[in-house]
């Protein structure tokens, strides 16, 4: 192929369209350039980006600082595999396990992954510390739950799309409504249950934010059972929601936290699990593992992903441009009725379009933000998720609100 020429957007597209698996749908936008909050596609057009990767970008696009750390780590030692030590890896275990306050961390690449990860460890201490008959622990997880894409993670969704025709399934999971703790006690008295996997907001679903008191309440029912309470934070984690955890918002501390996304600042596969040692202890070597997790160069990305989140204050940033975000996003719901409400905690944010959830509403207002320089995405049905850098100004988002408002009152279905 000829690789010198300069392909336009519509030749880039038409590229992937042609060679690569068509299990994405695009926004018909070719990138090829991102700074902080921005992006500019290869005609150089640029745009606000509002879903930083679905949050793995909190930190901005090429954050210099992460990216800096990561050239110097390329320089110097990628990969040596877990067979030997690396001099990255332990500092980075004691920096991660200190920050999120647990005994240990586990290295992983993916959301994915980690998740799997989590559900060994969950399946493992629940055989050999809680005392349950060999291939009978049981999981509890949410309906609508989004956990990743591998085959086990699948067998315990409810979305057609993600796992029609992929069985046969993996057994062992319970699924109850989300944000009922009637049914989670309810679920909690079955037998040989292990664990209970939950997203502290479900971000994939649309954003869905339970009742105050869900997470904390549902925690202490953990507890009560012996149940560990695993946190998916893979979306709504490092800050996303205003507090460095979303669970950090009602003081719940998880049994297991999983980790991905802006564990690197989206610049790199970075994933995790952390545990106390009564958890995380019951995994020996050769049980888990992966070639990359914990890398030299992923340790050193996540090091300094995690500095910028706490040297540049970006919670406290995504708690206060939460608010305003919100706040402007009624003013405009008040001029319209194509938008029935907007919610979310902190910077992860999505509106609920006033159409029926097979529509192209949604699609068609993204295609016309991204027109007016702003790229957001629905996510399931009509509804839109919002979910900027939180490196943003205050400034920032209000140009951005008007760019929302000004494609929200132009539209016409
Ligand atoms: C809550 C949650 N868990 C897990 C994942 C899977 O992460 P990955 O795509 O890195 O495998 C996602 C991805 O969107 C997610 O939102």
């Amino acid at each position: 192929m000829e690789t010198m020429e300069k392909l336009d957007s519509k030749s880039l597209m038409a590229l992937e369209d042609k060679y690569g698996a068509h299990n994405y749908h695009p926004l018909p936008v070719v990138l090829a350039k991102g700074e902080g909050v921005h992006v500019w596609d290869v005609e150089g057009k640029k745009y606000y980006d509002f879903l930083s990767a679905y949050s793995a970008v909190n930190q901005g696009h090429c954050h210099p600082k992460i990216v800096g750390a990561m050239m110097e780590q390329a320089q110097t030692l990628t990969l040596t595999s877990r067979a030997f030590y690396n001099d990255a890896l332990g500092v980075y275990e004691q920096y991660a396990s200190e920050f999120f306050g647990f005994d240990k961390m586990l290295p992983m690449n993916t959301g994915a992954e980690a998740v799997e990860t989590a559900i060994k460890l969950c399946r493992k201490w629940a055989y050999e510390v809680k005392g349950i008959n060999e291939n009978q622990a049981k999981i509890i997880v949410c309906e609508n739950n989004f956990h990743g894409r591998t085959t086990t993670i699948i067998s315990f969704s409810n979305d057609p799309v993600a796992n029609k025709n992929f069985g046969p399934y993996t057994g062992g999971f319970i699924r109850i409504p989300y944000n009922d703790l009637d049914a989670l006690e309810q679920a909690l008295k079955q037998e040989n249950v292990a664990g209970f996997l939950v997203e502290p907001i479900q971000g994939e679903a649309g954003v869905y934010v339970p009742s105050e008191g869900y997470l904390s309440s549902a925690a202490q029912m953990c507890k009560d059972n012996n149940v560990l309470f695993i946190a998916d934070e893979v979306q709504t984690g490092i800050a996303r929601t205003g507090e460095i955890l979303a669970c950090d918002h009602e003081n719940v501390k998880p049994d297991v936290l999983i980790l991905g996304k802006a564990l690197s600042g989206g610049v790199y596969p970075v994933s995790a699990v952390l545990a106390n040692d009564p958890i995380m202890m019951v995994i020996k070597p050769g049980q888990h593992g992966s070639t990359f997790g914990g890398n030299p160069i992923a340790a050193k990305v996540a090091i300094a992903a995690l500095e910028v989140v706490k040297e540049e204050r970006l919670a406290e940033n995504a708690q206060k441009l939460g608010e305003l975000f919100r706040a402007k996003m009624n003013e405009i719901i008040a001029k319209t009725d194509l938008v029935n409400a907007v919610r979310g905690k902190g910077l992860l944010n999505a509106i609920l379009i006033n159409d029926t959830e097979d529509s192209s509403t949604a699609w068609d207002i993204c295609v016309a933000m991204k027109e007016n320089g702003l790229l957001a995405k629905p996510t399931h049905g009509n509804i839109i998720r919002f979910a900027p850098p939180l490196v943003m100004t205050e400034e920032q988002l209000l140009d951005c609100v008007g760019i929302i408002e000004k494609t929200l009152l132009e539209f016409k279905k």
